[in-house]
């Protein structure tokens, strides 16, 4: 049986997780607009990933006795101003969710729910990939600066992008 503290802390998450994938299925909708093939499909499929995050957390709280609440949410910003700008929000973003990560697994120390704390470690390595990825995508931004062709292929290529290929593009790090 889950505690009323973890089950409102992991209730809590399940609406981080809803809301993270409504901003980026904005971003994504945003960047279809603006003709940004490849970035808009790397943001449609990053919104699916999230909702995956919010399901796995419903399935687990039910699971243990508990009732997952599906709450309303709060609507995102519809405009990103540049592409730049939105990684670099996406970046911000997931640094929020890995601090709440890290509350809900302190919660669960303190209430000595080690089954909880146990299921949540798929989330806390699941967000130090999240955030080498976001800056790996920075990195690539920051170095094609203006350039028209740089931005194509970048593009062209972002959904291509993961831990592993910026690990091994990037052997020094
Ligand atoms: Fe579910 Fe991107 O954190």
């Amino acid at each position: 049986m889950l505690s009323q503290r973890v089950e409102k802390a992991l209730n809590d998450q399940i609406r981080v997780e809803a809301e993270s994938s409504q901003v980026y299925l904005s971003m994504a909708s945003w960047a279809e607009v603006k003709g940004l093939e490849g970035i808009s499909q790397f943001m449609y499929k990053h919104s699916d990933e999230e909702r995956m995050h919010m399901l796995k957390l419903v399935k687990y709280v039910n699971e243990r006795g508990g009732h997952a609440h599906i709450s309303d949410l709060k609507a995102p910003k519809t405009d990103f101003g540049s592409f730049q700008n939105m990684f670099q929000e996406l970046y911000e973003h997931e640094i929020f969710v890995s601090n709440s990560i890290n509350e809900l697994v302190h919660v669960t120390l303190e209430e000595k729910d080690y089954a909880t704390h146990n299921f949540l470690q798929w989330y806390v390595a699941e967000q130090i990939e999240e955030e080498a990825l976001a800056r790996t995508i920075l990195d690539k931004i920051n170095l094609i600066g203006n350039d028209k062709g740089g931005l194509y292929l970048f593009d062209r290529d972002v959904q291509q992008i993961t831990v592993e290929s910026a690990a091994a593009a990037n052997p020094e790090e």
